[in-house]
Formats: structure tokens, sequence, C-alpha cells
């Protein structure tokens, strides 16, 4: 890989389900210093070539310490760092320790989509990419949009395929185009993405393995898995309802999903990205929906004999 004007860099969430690949590409690469900016009381672990540092992220001091020093930050956060706004609190620290370039945790459809950014949930990630925008003179953003994460939505169901069941959602009939990237593929575009700040500071970055519909995935899923699938269909109309629905209860995942899904699923939704992917000017190589379904049957199935 060739040197980077941006050395040091410092990845939050480095253990999570997005962070561990994001840190494994970083790691792999000799032109960074990289370190692992994790919590005080966490219970993650990291490989042992990480250096790592731990923080109380009430203690702004603590965090403008741990990044002095650094060009770039990658949030990877999630789970409850999402509601507590951890980016906003990880920015504000950044632009006072003068840090360059801030890499939000998107990692998600558009959320400049009309339809994405009015979901109850994406608050946190709009109020982040405001503050950026607030202090571009002062620090360089890039906004990362992955759309889907497809090895771990297929695996999980999130994406509505049921792998080990044989069964489908199928979302306005599953013919509006989505786009989806597996988690090595997304870290190995973080990596591309800070070697060539010329096309990438403060810029949104779209990056995909694969666009494709629902009825594309399914016939390669019946493929490769040697049977008809069971096919239940919903409009995304109605996957918006049962989000409200899902909120309403207190079923806050159930809730996020559906929502995510009437997003996504609808027409010229918020994970098109046809035609607007940079995988090809970063040199990012892509993984083929075909081998993405085929390993993810591969995976149900070893699943299955164990
Ligand atoms: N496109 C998709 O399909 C998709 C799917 C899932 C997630 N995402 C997005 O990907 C990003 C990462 O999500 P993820 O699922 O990989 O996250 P995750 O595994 O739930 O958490 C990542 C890390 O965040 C840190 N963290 C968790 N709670 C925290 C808190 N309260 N305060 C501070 N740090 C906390 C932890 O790091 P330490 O233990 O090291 O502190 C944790 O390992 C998010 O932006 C999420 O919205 C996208």
């Amino acid at each position: 890989m060739s040197s980077t004007t941006h050395k040091n860099v410092i990845l939050v969430g480095g253990a999570g389900d997005l962070g561990k690949y994001i840190l494994t590409a970083l790691l792999a690469d000799s032109s960074f210093n990289v370190t692992v900016l994790t919590r005080i009381d966490s219970k993650s672990t990291f490989p042992s070539n990480a250096k790592v540092v731990k923080v109380d992220y009430k203690d702004k001091n603590e965090i403008k310490k741990a990044l002095t020093g650094q060009d770039v930050v990658v949030s990877a956060a999630g789970g409850s760092a999402m509601s507590e706004k951890l980016d906003l609190t990880l920015i504000e620290a950044s632009v006072e320790a003068g840090v360059k370039w801030y890499i939000p945790s998107e990692f998600t459809a558009d959320t400049n989509h009309p339809r994405f950014s009015s979901l109850p949930f994406i608050g946190a990630k709009l109020e982040a990419i405001e503050l950026l925008k607030k202090n571009q003179s002062r620090i360089a953003h890039t906004l990362i949009s992955t759309g889907g994460f497809l090895d771990w939505g297929f695996d999980n169901g999130f994406l509505g395929f049921d792998v080990s069941n044989h069964a489908v959602t199928l979302y306005d009939e599953g013919k509006n185009y989505i786009s989806g990237t597996t988690l090595p593929s997304i870290g190995k575009a973080v990596v591309a993405i800070i070697h060539h700040p010329e096309l990438t500071l403060n810029k949104r970055i779209y990056i995909a393995d694969a666009v494709f519909t629902q009825q594309q995935a399914l016939a390669l899923f019946e493929k490769y898995s040697g049977t008809k699938w069971t096919v239940k269909r919903i409009t995304t109309e109605d996957a918006l309802k049962q989000g409200a629905d899902y909120f309403a209860k207190g079923d806050i995942m159930k809730g996020v999903q559906a929502y995510i899904m009437s997003a996504i699923y609808c027409q010229q939704g918020a994970s098109d990205f046809r035609g607007k992917t940079s995988n090809d000017a970063l040199g990012v190589k892509t993984v083929s929906l075909e081998q993405a379904v085929k390993e993810a049957v591969e995976r149900s199935k070893a699943d299955a004999t164990h």
C-alpha cells in the first residue's frame, strides 16, 4: 500500500461487529500507526498487536488527551453509544485536540434519504453530521454509506432472508434495488478512503459489493440451497406501520428492523446506490452477490451440523 498523509489513526468500537473488520484492515496496512479507543469498563478484547487506550467517555479531558496527535478518528461505535450520542462527544474532543479528519459511525443506508432520515432512531447520526459540517473549517469529515451489511444481514435474517429455514419476506414484491457490503469489504474501504483524501474529504462516499433486488438474491439462495423457499409478502408502507407499532409496544429491535426495511426496499430506496459507488475510484474490490449468497448458505449449513 502507498504511503499516506494521515498516519496516526484511532478507531472507536474496534471489537464491534463492524469495528473488528476495520481494525483488521488498518492493522494489515503498515503505513498506519493504529490505536484503539475503548471504554474504561469495556470487556472488549483486541488483537495483541493493537495499541489500546481506555478512557472514561464522561471525561472530556481524558478523551482529548487520547486524541492528541491523531490524524484520523474512525468511529465504529454502536449499541447504546448511539442513544448516548458518543460521536458528538468525540467530535467536540477531536476538534479541541486538533485531529484532522473525523469519520463518524454512519455505515448504513444514505442518512440523507428522506425516508431514512425521518426514522425515529437516525437522529444521533444526523446530529453528528450537522456538527461535522459546522466545524468543517477545523476538522474534515467523510460519511461512509455502505447499505446493508451483506454477510451479517444474511446470517441473522435482518435483510428478510431466513437462510436456515429457507424462507424470505419480500418487500414490495422484492423488485426494488438495494446495495449491500460485506464487513471485510467495509474494512478495506475505510483504509482506501484514508489513503485517498483527494477523493474523500468532506464528502459522502458510497461503497457497495453488490446492488441487487430481493428477487435476484432469492433466485441465488434457491440455487445454492437446492430447494424452493417459502415466500411471505409485505409492502414497504405496511413495514413502516409495523415499525411504528413495534416502537409503541417497546419492541425496539423489531421496530428498527421493520423501519429500515421500509426505507431500503421501497422504490428508489435509501440504499439504492446505483451509479454512485466509489469502489472503482478507490480500488476497493467487490464481492459478487452470488459469492455472498453462496457463502451465507455454506455458513448456515456448517452451523446446522454443529
Ligand atoms: N448497515 C447495516 O446493515 C448495519 C448493521 C449493524 C450496524 N450498523 C452500523 O454500524 C455501526 C457499528 O455498529 P455495530 O453493530 O458494529 O456496533 P456494536 O458491535 O454494537 O458496538 C461497537 C462498539 O461500540 C462500543 N460501545 C457500545 N456501547 C457503547 C457505549 N454506551 N458507549 C461507548 N461505546 C460503546 C463498544 O466498544 P468498546 O467495548 O471497545 O468500548 C462496542 O464494541 C453503527 O453505526 C451501526 O448503526 C449498520
